[in-house]
């Protein structure tokens, strides 16, 4: 199969393409690189042994998607492109809005122009939001909190009316949990810029010796020991969660939701020890105020995914802790230093 990957630079697209270009598939990648490198896509060639077509876009820029299909026909898209810190949506809500709703529509209306019909899209289990309690199914009410998940709410609702419009449309939403770890050769990973703002690429800078301790946001939750829980789902998973929806999509047409997570819950503080475990160091830690905006509990229902696309997560929260720890300690400046 012939897959557009959008934002395929990126931490989830990178391991997302590797895993394609595994499994026999051509690639070609759509990155504007506003929050990758390239180095990232060079060390995914030198693992698959061939590299993807590399276009430099934003998927905003119709001349530039157009010419994409025009040249590579793909038979189907993943469209991870989008910006994603919750904090900073609340900062330069329009940026989030122009970024993810404006790639997804230019994105639409170049499949339509160019006869492609599958799309599957990263959403995020954010949309669950707190209207109800976990574990969420893939029914479970959705809303947001926040403008980058009403961002990942209303992409649903768009490709669900295009879906409506135009019944030869294949849709399949991926809606991730907390995607953790790294490729288990430590050459790709997640290499956030800055403070990290997600729990294990902190811990990870935490026992590399990055920064001092970890906040831990809250330990008065109702949950087992009173940390936040969360459904931590390793990448290398997650990436082969995309090959079975497009594997799926190939003879469902209409417009498919799927859960992507363990379904289970794990707290920070199980983290923490994960984590030392893996990696033979002490995570110091002092407990803070909550965070504004989190919930207690998020973990999945994962056996829509397990039923219709054959495909469960294997790897552990410990695994994932060392391979985290694997990939930071042979990059501790990310893909940085390759790119000076
Ligand atoms: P990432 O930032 O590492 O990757 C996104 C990629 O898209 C980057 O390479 C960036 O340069 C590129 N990009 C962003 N906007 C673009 C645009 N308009 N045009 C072209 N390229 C653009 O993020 P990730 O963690 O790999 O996430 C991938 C997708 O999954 C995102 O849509 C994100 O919202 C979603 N998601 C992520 C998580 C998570 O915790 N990582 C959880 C749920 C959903
Ligand atoms: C996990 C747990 C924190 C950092 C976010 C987005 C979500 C999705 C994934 C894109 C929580 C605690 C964290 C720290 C801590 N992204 N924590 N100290 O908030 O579940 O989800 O990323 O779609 O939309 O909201 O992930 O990794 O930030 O937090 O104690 O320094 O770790 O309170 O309980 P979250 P996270």
């Amino acid at each position: 199969m012939r897959v557009l990957v959008t934002g395929g630079a990126g931490y989830i697209g990178s391991h997302t393409t590797l895993a394609l270009l595994e499994a026999g598939h051509d690639v070609m990648v759509v990155d504007d690189l506003s929050n990758s490198s390239p180095e990232s896509l060079r060390r995914v060639a030198e693992l698959a042994g061939r590299a993807p077509e590399f276009v430099l876009a934003n998927v905003r820029d119709e001349a530039a998607v157009d010419g994409a299909f025009a040249s590579f026909r793909p038979d189907a898209v993943i469209h991870f492109a989008g910006w994603k810190a919750v904090g900073e949506s609340t900062e330069i809500p329009l940026t989030y809005y122009r970024e993810n709703l404006g790639s997804t529509i230019t994105l639409l209306e170049a499949m339509a122009k160019h006869g492609c019909s599958t799309i599957v899209f990263s959403s995020s289990a954010t949309v669950y939001g707190d209207l109800s309690e976990p574990p969420f199914t893939e029914d479970s009410p959705t809303g947001a909190t926040n403008p980058y998940g009403r961002t990942k709410h209303m992409i649903e609702q768009i490709l669900a009316d295009a879906s409506a419009a135009d019944p030869r449309l294949s849709v399949g939403v991926l809606r991730y949990f907390n995607p953790i770890g790294a490729h288990e050769s430590g050459r790709i990973g997640e290499d956030p810029r800055g403070i990290p703002n997600n729990l294990l690429p902190y811990v990870a800078q935490v026992a590399a010796g990055r920064r001092d301790h970890l906040t831990v946001y809250g330990d008065d939750y109702e949950t087992v020991d009173g940390t936040g829980v969360r459904d931590y789902i390793h990448v290398v998973d997650l990436a082969a969660g995309h090959l079975a929806a497009l594997n799926h999509l190939a003879d469902h047409d209409g417009f498919h939701v799927w859960n992507l997570g363990t379904g289970t819950p794990i707290s920070v503080l199980e983290i923490v020890r994960a984590f030392e475990k893996a990696s033979g160091q002490t995570i110091p830690y002092e407990v803070a105020a909550r965070r504004a905006g989190d919930v207690a509990a998020s973990y999945a229902d994962a056996h829509l995914a397990e039923d219709e696309l054959g495909w469960r997560a294997d790897k552990t929260v410990d695994e994932a802790c060392v391979d985290t720890y694997r990939w930071q300690s042979a990059n501790p400046n990310g893909f940085q230093a390759a790119d000076a």
